[in-house]
């Protein structure tokens, strides 16, 4: 690819500058990028030369002229109404990170508020992180003056996004239990706003079974997470998985959450999502190898943009998500009849691995051995959900999407599913065992439309989930164009 840039000063074009030799990596970031934010490439990349610019030169300003760092002093942005961001810093020695983080949140212009919990006292002051924020740091919850002022509620309240970094081990047990015992966790316990956790910690801690189980119920509460990176511990000699992520990275993932928060509010949004089971008497059935991980990451991300979502899955193991209708079937006709009862919605998307089989006479007893004859099992095809509601004349939703698990020729074989069924987009994923997807943590998804073809790169479900909202998102904001 090459990217080619005219330059314009009040008009006049001053340089033109062309990209070339980008790598195929960089250049599917950028797509996917691009297809993000709902930009053409070329306006994509002018949007990042931009803001890089604008980030160096005033760091060469800085040199030159320091900015006087008072305690009133707020950017003009933040005094314009950026989006307010409660910052929660814990008791790790990862909190020096979190003074580089309020400095770059408010250079994106964010009306930025503080907390620090005790043990993040033995590491930053209030008074640092309060002369950085352009507010006084909050740190009890029976500070007569805070109660006074603002008050657990109304801070945990006069956010849009509440970003928790570091995160500690205890901090994130505190949270998965609800407590509510200091200023932070109350404030953490009071909000309905989207909190973002930068975890840090140990390694050791970090894969301690307490710590992984409460994150798998941060995870089932609806809380988003960046990090942590593998690295270097503070501890001399000590390296593994719990570094916090860097201040740039909590930034984007800031930037994501905010920009996807209230981006499907007033959107209806129906998901199917895990394996349909079809009896073939009361102890065996047919299923397949479905965890539901993708449906149910589609199901939550969609209610974190605001959504009223109804999630109808077949039997799964992993957890409801938060803020989300969950209706449990275990058929595919079950499925197709409560589907239909979610209708009318402006979204429907299948992700769903329905059985294409089922028995066509189940036996109400169970089937005995019969001294060596194999019994023969007569099956009938299942009725198709996705082609159903895609083909419907009347109450047809406004987007339809599939997904097609494909194990060889993924994008030929998706492009004649998303003709056949009738969809608007299949995003197809090449599900052979080597590729680790069925049952597992990230997905490789090539976006298929009737006009084009959109390959992302390999990526978590979460993360997929997002970008596809987002994806959709951008689709309903171009109707009211
Ligand atoms: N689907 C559905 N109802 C079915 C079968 C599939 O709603 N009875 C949906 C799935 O949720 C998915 C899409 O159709 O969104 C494609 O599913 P997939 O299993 O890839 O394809 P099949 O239609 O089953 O075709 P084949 O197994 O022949 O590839």
């Amino acid at each position: 690819m090459a990217a080619n840039i005219l330059m314009f000063c009040q008009g006049t074009p001053v340089a033109s500058l062309t990209v070339r030799q980008l790598d195929d990596k960089l250049k599917k970031l950028l797509r996917l990028r691009a297809a993000r934010h709902g930009r053409s490439m070329e306006d994509e990349v002018r949007t990042i030369l931009k803001a890089a610019a604008e980030d160096t030169s005033r760091d060469i300003l800085e040199g030159f002229e320091p900015r006087a760092q008072s305690a009133q002093q707020r950017s003009p942005a933040a005094e314009a109404g950026g989006p307010r961001i409660l910052l929660i810093i814990g008791g790790g020695i990862a909190a020096y990170k979190s003074l580089d983080l309020i400095r770059r949140l408010q250079d994106r212009g964010t009306n930025l508020r503080c907390v620090l919990t005790q043990a993040a006292q033995h590491f930053v002051t209030p008074l640092a992180v309060g002369a950085l924020a352009g507010e006084r740091a909050y740190t009890d919850l029976f500070d007569p003056q805070s109660e006074f002022d603002v008050g657990h509620i109304r801070l945990a309240r006069d956010a849009d996004l509440i970003v928790v970094a570091p995160a500690t081990a205890d901090l994130i047990a505190k949270m998965a239990g609800g407590h509510a015992d200091d200023l932070a966790t109350a404030v953490l316990l009071a909000t309905d706003k989207p909190v973002l956790i930068a975890p840090a910690m140990n390694p050791q801690m970090w894969a301690a079974k307490a710590t992984q189980r409460n994150l798998a119920q941060l995870a089932a509460d609806g809380i988003h997470r960046v990090g942590p990176n593998a690295g270097a511990m503070a501890e001399r000699g000590e390296a593994g998985l719990g570094r916090m992520a860097e201040p740039l990275e909590i930034v984007v993932a800031v930037e994501a959450l905010l920009q996807s928060a209230g981006a499907l509010s007033g959107r209806r949004v129906l998901v199917t999502s895990g394996p349909t089971s079809e009896p073939i008497d009361p102890v065996r059935f047919i299923a397949n190898r479905s965890s539901g991980k993708q449906g149910h990451a589609i199901a939550a991300a969609a209610a974190a943009a605001g959504a009223d979502v109804v999630l109808v899955s077949g039997p799964v193991a992993v957890p409801d998500p938060a803020g989300v209708t969950v209706v449990k079937v275990e058929t595919a006709r079950q499925m197709l009849d409560a589907v239909d009862k979610a209708l009318p919605v402006d979204i429907a998307i299948f992700a769903a691995a329905v059985a294409d089989w089922r028995a066509a006479e189940p036996s109400a007893i169970k089937i005995k051995k019969q001294n060596g004859r194999t019994p023969t099992l007569k099956l009938i095809e299942n009725p198709d959900i996705l082609s159903t509601i895609a083909h419907r004349k009347y109450g047809r939703p406004r987007l339809v999407i599939g997904f097609a698990a494909e194990t060889d020729h993924v994008i030929a074989n998706a492009k004649i599913k998303l003709a056949k069924k009738g969809c608007d987009w299949i995003l197809a994923n090449d599900v052979s065992p080597a590729t680790g997807i069925m049952g597992g943590d990230s997905n490789t998804i090539h976006l298929i439309t009737p006009t084009a073809v959109e390959s992302w790169p390999p990526q978590s479900k979460d993360d997929v989930a997002r970008t596809l909202i987002e994806r959709i998102a951008a689709e309903l904001e171009g109707d009211k164009r």
